[in-house]
């Protein structure tokens, strides 16, 4: 039968699926070209009808093998093709995702922490918005103490302020620990003063407070402490020299002077010559500010220090001017991005 060849040598050429239906269609469907010849046999005669319809059968069957056949065998294909197509290289490096970094100032506050709870101490803190008592009475500071314009504050009201330094929390920690020792905590934290900005001079700043008291605390062990600090953050070979100095909460007092992180003490431009860097304000807790905390001041003393983070930053990493810590410009914190 020539419709038995040429489905068969179709069927073989079928490219796709797709393809190989149509044909189906073509030979085999309602109105194929097989189903019409069958369809025909009623006008053969009694004695070719059942040749014609055995042979028909039989290339029904060849069609409908080949067709089954041709089907898995493209549908084989299909499947491998796709999954040629799908296949994942995990040998390819993959795509790094831009981070951010830590702000220069929380670093360098992490770091003076780390070294701090190193030497034994604990950190608090306390809130921005303060009152006159924490902020300067507790302090040694009463109403008309002239040192009170050494501060120039943010009041709010009459008797809220924004903190002008971290020393409130000394007398917060007092009375949160009752009279009991030791005390050994930092506080890091930021406070406000009524500067007009500029290189050096910032409305609001970083502080981080350090308090110490106990039996037989001195001015030697003050001394130790901040020499072990200061080699920490600025190198081993850095001396520490203390300036009397007054502040109304400490007597003694004194300020702290790091040799010169530039010129290792011969004397530069960021030191103005002296080999010298100033950089905290410290001394013996005044009787009295331990007295109004309630420590017998008979029993235990204790030293206090605050320094500037943003001054202790820009010594370290030579920035000349503080404002470049707020005006966040991506290629200033950038620098800081350490990985
Ligand atoms: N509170 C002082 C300031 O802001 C810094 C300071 C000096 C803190 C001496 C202290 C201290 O604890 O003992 O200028």
């Amino acid at each position: 039968m020539e419709v038995k060849e040429r489905a068969l040598g179709e069927l073989q050429q079928a490219a796709n699926l797709a393809e190989l239906n149509d044909l189906r269609v073509k030979y085999l469907g309602k109105k194929g070209e097989l189903t019409e010849i069958m369809k025909g046999m009623g006008k053969l005669s009694a004695e070719e009808r059942p040749l014609l319809g055995q042979l028909a059968n039989e290339v029904r069957d060849a069609i409908g093998a080949i067709l089954e056949e041709k089907k898995e065998a493209l549908e084989a294909s299909a499947l491998e093709a796709q999954l040629r197509s799908q296949t994942i290289d995990v040998t390819l490096p993959g795509r790094t995702l831009a981070k951010g970094n830590k702000h220069p100032l929380t670093q360098i506050i992490e770091q003076i922490e780390d070294i701090f709870i190193g030497l034994g101490f604990e950190i608090a803190e306390g809130p921005e918005l303060e009152t006159d008592y924490y902020n300067f009475e507790a302090l040694n500071l009463p109403k008309d103490h002239p040192a009170r314009d050494m501060q120039d504050s943010f009041y709010v009201t009459e008797d809220l302020l924004m903190r002008t330094h971290t020393s409130p929390n000394q007398a917060r920690v007092m009375e949160a620990k009752q009279g009991e020792v030791p005390v050994k905590i930092i506080c890091p934290g930021r406070v406000y003063r009524r500067d007009d900005d500029d290189a050096t001079h910032s409305h609001v700043f970083t502080q981080i407070e350090g308090l110490v008291i106990g039996k037989d605390i001195r001015m030697s062990d003050l001394k130790g402490i901040l020499l072990a600090f200061s080699r920490e953050m600025f190198g081993d070979d850095v001396q520490i020299r203390l300036r009397p100095s007054f502040f109304p909460f400490t007597e003694p007092s004194a300020e702290v002077d790091v040799t010169c992180a530039v010129c290792k003490g011969k004397g530069c431009r960021v030191c103005k010559e002296t080999g010298w860097l100033e950089i905290l304000g410290s001394g013996m807790v005044h009787p009295k500010v331990l007295e109004m905390s309630g420590y017998d001041s008979e029993k235990y003393t204790g030293f206090a220090f605050g320094m500037g983070v943003e001054r202790i930053a820009m010594l370290k990493y030579g920035i000349e001017d503080i404002r470049h810590f707020y005006n966040n410009d991506i290629r200033f914190l950038r620098q800081f991005n350490r990985r």
